[in-house]
């Protein structure tokens, strides 16, 4: 064997090594804040092929985004991991802001560089600014892991959940948030549109996207300034630009992309942790008793997916996929599709105990983080889940620890 080839192999087992440790270590930003066995980055079972497709998206989703690499001119943050260090729930340092949607008639600040706000900007240009007149929102990241099972939850299951609430007698209602899906979504997993052509969507903290492709596409263009094939122009700053952008060569390409999405769609689930102690089993049956379950879904299955490992599962995220009314209180004054503007969808809990291990410690819960426990955040419940919240403000003090040590324990 010649002294090149043995350097080449050597190179390249070094670079598996590599691959497999990154599948796993899901380190790649803020690696001292993170305790390795509070991230969620872990693969489900795949092949050896799609091991390292999905460790190319690993690396992709952690890298950092620079001018070199198609950052900007406007972004709020530099890569998928700045917001979603350890694919668990984000933390306000990066939230993202949207403005100008506040019925269903659309957004009427699209000239204006609507809907996302371009918080920093590159040198020579100007970081985006709210319009005069219009209303905005703020997000942050919700987790990750386990998206793909969510994906792969059929439009049916969703359906039914909302029938299922129709007489609630705690006036829980809920419904699917019918949106537009984008013409380079191609991948419509079955669906059927409503009369007016539009899909059930699922994804973000109003439910307002379709799938994962989209998510990801909409990611690398409003959070980074990334185009793609699928959304080739750049945000609009009217601030810096008199004419509106046109279609520039992709600043990332298909194949990276496809690792991308392919890297949050196998994504495993949280796995619950202290399931067979007493307290915490005492809290999960508190927990189905004051009607929490109705909107927090213990237990999904989901249909068909290509990928073998997310097919016909069992899996409990504690979500409906559904938006419902909150009440004033989480009133944003934002709407996206169906979804009015005291509507969010339910957040799914699974993941909830290891956020303190990323969030540095507090946690920062609900749409925005304003709360910072998750008593607080029982306590924001409004609207239709007003009941149950008031059921769990009347239950003993060790009746609530119950639940709260079940709900970290998710
Ligand atoms: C600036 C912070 C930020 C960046 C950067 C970012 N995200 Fe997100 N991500 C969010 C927020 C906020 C939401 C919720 C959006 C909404 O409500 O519409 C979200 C939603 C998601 C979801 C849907 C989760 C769910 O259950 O609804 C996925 C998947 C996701 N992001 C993946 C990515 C990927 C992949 C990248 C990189 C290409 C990325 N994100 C970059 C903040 C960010
Ligand atoms: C009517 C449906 C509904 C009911 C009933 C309900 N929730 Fe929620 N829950 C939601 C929605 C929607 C959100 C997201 C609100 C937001 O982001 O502003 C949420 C958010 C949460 C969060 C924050 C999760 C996070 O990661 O930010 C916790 C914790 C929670 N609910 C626990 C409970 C508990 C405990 C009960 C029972 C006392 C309950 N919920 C009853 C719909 C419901």
């Amino acid at each position: 064997m010649s002294k090149k080839s043995t350097i080449l192999i050597f190179l390249f087992s070094f670079t598996a090594i590599i691959m497999v440790t990154s599948v796993t270590s899901c380190k790649k930003l803020f690696p001292e804040m993170i305790n390795p066995e509070d991230g969620l980055c872990g693969p489900v079972s795949l092949s050896s092929d799609q091991t390292i497709l999905f460790s190319a998206g690993n690396d992709q989703f952690f890298a950092t985004r620079t001018t070199a690499t198609g950052l900007g001119p406007y972004f709020v943050a530099t890569g998928c991991g700045s917001c979603h260090s350890s694919d668990n729930r984000g933390h306000p340092f990066t939230i993202l802001t949207r403005f100008g949607q506040t019925d269903s008639t659309g957004n009427k600040f699209l000239a204006e560089g609507a809907p996302q706000l371009g918080t920093f900007a590159l040198p020579g240009y100007t970081p985006e600014q709210i319009p005069a007149g219009a209303t905005s929102t703020k997000l942050i990241a919700p987790i990750t892991a386990g998206v793909g099972f969510l994906e792969a939850v059929p439009d049916t299951e969703i359906v039914n959940m909302a029938i299922a609430n129709e007489n609630n007698p705690d006036g829980v209602r809920g419904h699917p948030n019918y949106n537009t899906v984008p013409s380079y979504v191609t991948q419509l997993n079955g669906s059927s549109p409503r009369a007016d052509g539009k899909y059930i969507c699922r994804f973000g903290r109003k439910a307002s996207t379709y799938n994962l492709f989209q998510q990801v596409a909409q990611a690398y263009s409003h959070d980074m300034g990334i185009t793609s094939s699928y959304l080739p122009v750049n945000p609009y700053n009217y601030l810096d630009q008199t004419t509106p952008p046109i279609a520039s060569t992709p600043e990332i390409d298909n194949t990276t992309f496809y690792s991308v999405v392919f890297y949050v769609t196998c994504l495993q689930t949280p796995l619950q942790r202290n399931a067979t102690d007493a307290t915490v089993q005492r809290g999960n049956v508190l927990f189905m008793k004051i009607g929490c379950e109705t909107c927090h879904k213990q237990t999904l299955t989901t249909g068909y997916s290509p990928i073998a490992a997310l097919s016909n599962q069992t899996i409990n995220p504690f979500t409906d996929l559904l938006v419902h009314d909150m009440g004033p209180g989480l009133d944003d004054g934002y709407t996206e599709g169906d979804a009015k503007t005291s509507e969010w969808r339910t957040t799914p809990l699974w993941g909830l105990g290891l956020a303190p291990g990323v969030q540095g410690g507090s946690v920062y819960l609900m749409h925005d983080g304003r709360a910072h426990s998750i008593q607080q955040a029982i306590q924001m419940h409004g609207g239709e889940a007003a009941v149950s919240a008031g059921r769990f403000a009347a239950l003993s003090s060790s009746e609530q620890a119950a639940i709260i040590k079940f709900l970290q324990s998710l």
